[in-house]
């Protein structure tokens, strides 16, 4: 794949080894509210600018060659927020995968969704299994898309379909391995992110794939999420590299 900032050769492109990209790259989306206060604009600017931000990040990521993107869009406790930003966000999921249903298959980008979709509109979840079935078609870059979702609720929810497998005689107790315990999780069959990248300058995790997570790099910038750009991907790439991941060895 043609990257253009190779060409280009800037800075922080020049610090990357392209040769050694993380496979997986998790974002947790933050600093809409703040971008938009600061501009003295409704919080709800800041998520349509967010929204766009995820676009062009999700398409450098898949022009650079990185196989799995993550996001956390709206969590399981985002439904206490004023009801006109729910609503907000919920429009721009729709406009963005209305728009996803008439180009992924173009730009071979599968979108899967993780987290409970129970109480999504009914249009909203049409449009859901819409991209699901057209991404079983494609092979290129893999976009998760965090909706209602939660890392403790992921644990429970993978512990009650475990235990509803030991029920019937699938499985038993002994059987589970860690391996088995991916099985069960929104995020089966995507390797664990070797980068977890969180714009707004908070250093949480905010309960965001928290058994994914277990050996992440966590890379935390104060710029926020509308802000961000295809260089600082870049930096936190390059921050990464520099790291020396022993994985609990010497
Ligand atoms: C966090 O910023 C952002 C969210 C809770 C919503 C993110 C949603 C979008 C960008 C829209 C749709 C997404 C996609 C993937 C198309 P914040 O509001 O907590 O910011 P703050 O910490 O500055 O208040």
């Amino acid at each position: 794949m043609i990257f253009s900032f190779r060409k280009k050769k800037t800075d922080t492109a020049g610090q990357v080894d392209f040769s050694r990209l993380p496979r997986h790259i998790a974002i947790i989306l933050d600093g809409n509210g703040r971008w938009a206060r600061r501009r003295g604009l409704p919080r709800t600017a800041g998520h349509k600018v967010g929204a766009e931000t995820f676009r062009t990040i999700a398409t450098y990521c898949r022009d650079i060659g990185i196989e799995y993107l993550t996001v956390y869009a709206f969590s399981t406790e985002n439904w206490k927020r004023p009801r006109e930003e729910v609503e907000t966000i919920m429009s721009l999921l729709k406009k963005y995968l209305l728009e996803a249903i008439d180009t992924m298959e173009r730009d071979n980008v599968r979108l899967r969704f993780m987290g409970d979709m129970s109480p999504l509109s009914d249009e909203l979840k049409g449009l859901v299994d819409q991209c699901n079935a057209i991404s079983q078609r494609l092979t290129g870059c893999l976009c998760s898309i965090c909706i209602n979702y939660g890392g403790r609720a992921e644990l429970v929810h993978a512990a009650r379909q475990f235990a509803e497998d030991c029920r019937v005689g699938l499985v038993k107790p002994s059987d589970l391995t860690e391996e088995m315990l991916s099985g069960y999780l929104y995020s089966e069959g995507i390797p664990d992110p070797e980068l977890l990248i969180r714009p707004g300058g908070e250093q949480r995790l905010s309960n965001f794939l928290l058994w994914q997570c277990a050996y992440t790099e966590f890379y935390s910038t104060d710029v926020l999420w509308p802000d961000f750009k295809k260089e600082n991907l870049l930096e936190a790439i390059a921050a990464y590299q520099r790291r020396d991941r022993r994985y609990g060895g010497v």
